[in-house]
């Protein structure tokens, strides 16, 4: 596909992902919210389950939470199902354009594996496909009565899947299909579980029957699995844009990191309304959290690199080699012909500008040349650096 198309397709596909993740995330956290602050009133009959006031944009809003009498089904109302599929549908669209087209170069990197981009494709979709199945079974299974168990073997198939994909990967692919694996569970959890209670629920209503209560238990179970997987996978996300943490030196440690912390948060602000001493334990997690993030992915360069220090000339022409085939205003790439971030190197100011990138990028996390396209040497990387390292001159 032409490459301005597939840029066009990225940006719009983005926001349009974006939006409806607002859009369910925020109702998913509001809702959480809700259940965990509603209060029971003492003057209401057994289908009571709690009321609350709030007060938003110029108007205040009643909201009781109730089991309906059989039969007495109200005309109009609102279920909450698109924003999640709208998110995981625009989502999946992004991983293809992103990933999956233009010949996998995001997937590649011949430092942790040599695998054809096409094999990596189908470990990504069997991943995704794979991860559900496993899942879903888990907590369908008996084990999934010893609840604490489950999620604690769940947590360890997500580690052992986010070491895997590190390895047959390059790590920012590694950590997007993590996300997008949490990102399938928690839709899978929505339409096979939740919705079909919801289902159950309203025909139950309709219909005049008693509901079911197990069916709703289920489902209460699974939305607050959602609940704990929305921070750490809204990190994944965004940690996609910082090369510090999937090209860390053990990025698969990053990952059980925040999947650890992000949950633990979410898990404080959860009891918060009804434990009493929430907010130490939380500051000591984030703090706990930031370091443990700070060290893994703090990457030593090679210190004050040695060897006589590297004129312009000889810089300028490694990355006029290595990096103008896509950092130009004009790239001669195959795939990019943009330059990629808008970072341009044709022009010396340029390169000066960009000097403590060129070394963040090219020799101390070494994620560029993206996958090493233009076979960068070792030495080059080093020469770089004391380029770098002797004040980047440019003449
Ligand atoms: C095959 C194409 C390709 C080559 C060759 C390439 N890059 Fe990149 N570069 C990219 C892409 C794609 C991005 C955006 C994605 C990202 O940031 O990982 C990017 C982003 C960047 C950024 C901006 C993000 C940041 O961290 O500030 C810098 C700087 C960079 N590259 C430096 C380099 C250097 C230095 C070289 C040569 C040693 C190089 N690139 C070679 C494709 C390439």
């Amino acid at each position: 596909m032409d490459a301005h198309l597939r840029e066009l397709l990225d940006l719009v596909i983005r926001w349009v992902h974006v939006i409806a993740g607002i859009m369910w995330i925020g109702n998913s956290l509001l809702f959480n919210w809700l259940d965990r602050n509603l209060v029971k009133l003492a003057d209401r009959d057994a289908r009571h389950e709690g009321e609350i006031w709030l007060l938003h944009s110029g108007g205040f809003y009643q909201v009781e939470k109730k089991q309906l009498p059989p039969g007495q089904m109200p005309a109009m109302l609102h279920w909450f199902k698109w924003q999640n599929f709208t998110t995981w549908a625009s989502g999946i669209s992004l991983l293809v354009v992103v990933y999956y087209m233009g010949g996998g170069a995001l997937l590649a990197d011949p430092s942790v594996t040599t695998l054809h981009p096409h094999a990596q494709i189908g470990v990504g979709v069997g991943t995704i496909v794979g991860a559900w199945v496993v899942y879903d079974g888990l907590f369908r299974s008996p084990l999934a009565k010893i609840e604490w168990l489950a999620s604690l073997l769940g947590l360890g198939l997500l580690f052992g899947l986010a070491y895997g994909l590190t390895h047959v990967m390059s790590g920012r692919a590694a950590f997007l299909h993590v996300g997008v694996v949490i990102g399938t569970l928690m839709t899978g959890n929505v339409w096979m579980v939740i919705v079909p209670s919801q289902r159950e629920l309203v025909a139950a209503t309709t219909e005049g029957r008693e509901q079911d209560k197990r069916i709703g238990m289920r489902a209460k179970a699974r939305s607050i699995h959602n609940n704990y997987f929305t921070f750490p996978l809204l990190f994944i996300m965004v940690s996609n844009h910082f090369p510090s943490t999937f090209g860390a030196k053990l990025p698969w440690a990053v990952l059980a990191l925040i999947l650890f912390v992000g949950a633990g948060v979410r898990h404080l602000m959860n009891i918060r309304f009804h434990t009493k001493g929430w907010f130490p334990p939380l500051v000591g997690l984030c703090v706990a959290g930031l370091a443990g993030l700070f060290a893994l992915t703090r990457r030593e360069g090679p210190k004050a690199p040695s060897g006589p220090p590297v004129s312009f000339a000889e810089a300028q022409a490694i990355v006029q080699q290595r990096c103008v085939p896509c950092h130009s205003q004009h790239p001669t790439d195959d795939v990019w012909k943009a330059p990629p971030s808008g970072v341009v190197l044709d022009a010396p100011a340029q390169m000066k500008l960009l000097a403590s990138r060129i070394r963040e990028r090219a020799v101390v996390t070494r994620s560029m040349p993206l996958g090493n396209k233009t076979n960068m040497t070792d030495d080059e990387r080093d020469r770089l650096a004391r380029w770098v390292a002797a004040g980047a001159p440019i003449e």
